[in-house]
């Protein structure tokens, strides 16, 4: 049993340094199961809602596979229309029905604030996985896990990082959780690289700057700019008033081989979320940089599934016990030989 043990996880406000360092010590605990060395029914019986009333491909499946891989079940309903929302339903009872029917739930709406209010009526604890433009906290746990991980292979450490983040840093919920993380670290230096209107929120270019980060505001990359982690984002049309309005930002910000080696160092490790907008149009994160062994967003995603079932560990307070459940993986499985993602 820990802090963590029945406890929501609605925002990467409620997390310090420590409480990072213990879902980071029991991910990388999770290694020998992710990687199919090990099985553990550690979670046998239980039962995960997760529930995504927004498109959703790794945050949906990762907790699903997550969950799975302690041993647990897991139940879904994706979409708003297939679920009882869509005939005037409350968030309240939703919870109150759905919270019957589950050990734990994993959520994600599109409205800001709602996965909190959903929470509300939720008789188990209810992990956000993306509301609106305001949050998505797993995601930038998993976020600086990999920086985290990608900086000690590279012989530094979180604390004096320079991170660029570019694109729609407006409506982009990842950058805002992972801003706010990153503060808890020391001499961050945050450049974000936007056009005026799809800047950062003010009230998180406060948090930075309160905490006594260094800042760099521009609307273009420019220069060599000397930073350790190139963080990419999609322009995220779903939010924006019309199409028409996002189509004006879409390949604004493309990230190509030549372009990377014009503005980052030789080190310099290329993150994004995901999805990648890989339409001809978007020019996003081109193909060309899939050989880059600095491209970390398939360890990104690889690193969802360990910090996931972190947290379905801890929430449930059986972090200690996983390996007491340990059992021989007989069947041939690739992931056994892979190192470094
Ligand atoms: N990064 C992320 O949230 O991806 P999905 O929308 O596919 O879950």
């Amino acid at each position: 049993m820990s802090e963590f043990t029945g406890n929501h996880i609605l925002s990467v406000n409620q997390f310090d340094r420590d409480a990072i360092d213990k879902i980071f010590s029991v991910a990388a605990s999770m290694q020998p199961y992710a990687k199919r060395q090990k099985r553990t029914t550690v979670l046998d019986g239980a039962i995960l809602g997760n529930l995504f009333f927004e498109p959703s491909t790794r945050t949906r499946v990762s907790f699903g596979t997550a969950f799975n891989l302690l041993g647990g079940e897991v139940r879904e309903t994706t979409g708003m229309q297939s679920s009882a929302l869509a005939k005037g339903e409350s968030l309240y009872d939703t919870a109150r029905v759905l919270s019957g029917y589950s050990d734990i739930i994993a959520m994600r709406h599109p409205s800001a604030g709602s996965v909190s209010e959903f929470a509300e009526g939720s008789r188990v604890p209810v992990i956000n996985g993306g509301d609106g433009a305001n949050e998505h906290p797993t995601q930038a746990l998993l976020d600086l896990f990999t920086i985290k991980r990608e900086l000690e292979y590279n012989g530094k450490g979180v604390d004096g990082l320079h991170i660029a983040m570019i694109g729609d840093l407006r409506y982009g919920r990842t950058v805002h959780s992972l801003s706010k993380l990153l503060c808890l670290y020391k001499n961050i230096h945050f450049t974000l690289i936007s056009p005026q209107e799809l800047a950062m929120p003010d009230y998180i270019i406060d948090i930075i700057e309160n905490a006594g980060h260094r800042l760099t505001i521009t609307e273009q990359l420019e220069g060599n700019m000397d930073a350790d982690i190139c963080y990419q984002t999609r322009i995220q049309e779903e939010r924006f008033p019309s199409q028409e309005e996002a189509n004006k930002y879409r390949g604004r910000f493309r990230l190509n081989q030549a372009i990377y080696t014009r503005h980052f160092q030789s080190k310099t490790v290329i993150m994004h979320p995901l999805p990648r907008d890989s339409r001809m149009e978007a020019n996003e994160l081109d193909n060309d940089l899939n050989l880059n062994p600095n491209l970390a967003i398939f360890r990104q995603t690889d690193n969802g599934v360990l910090v996931r079932m972190a947290l379905f560990a801890l929430t449930l307070g059986v972090e200690d016990l996983v390996s007491k459940y340990e059992r021989d993986v007989i069947w041939y499985s690739q992931k056994r030989s892979e190192i470094h993602g």
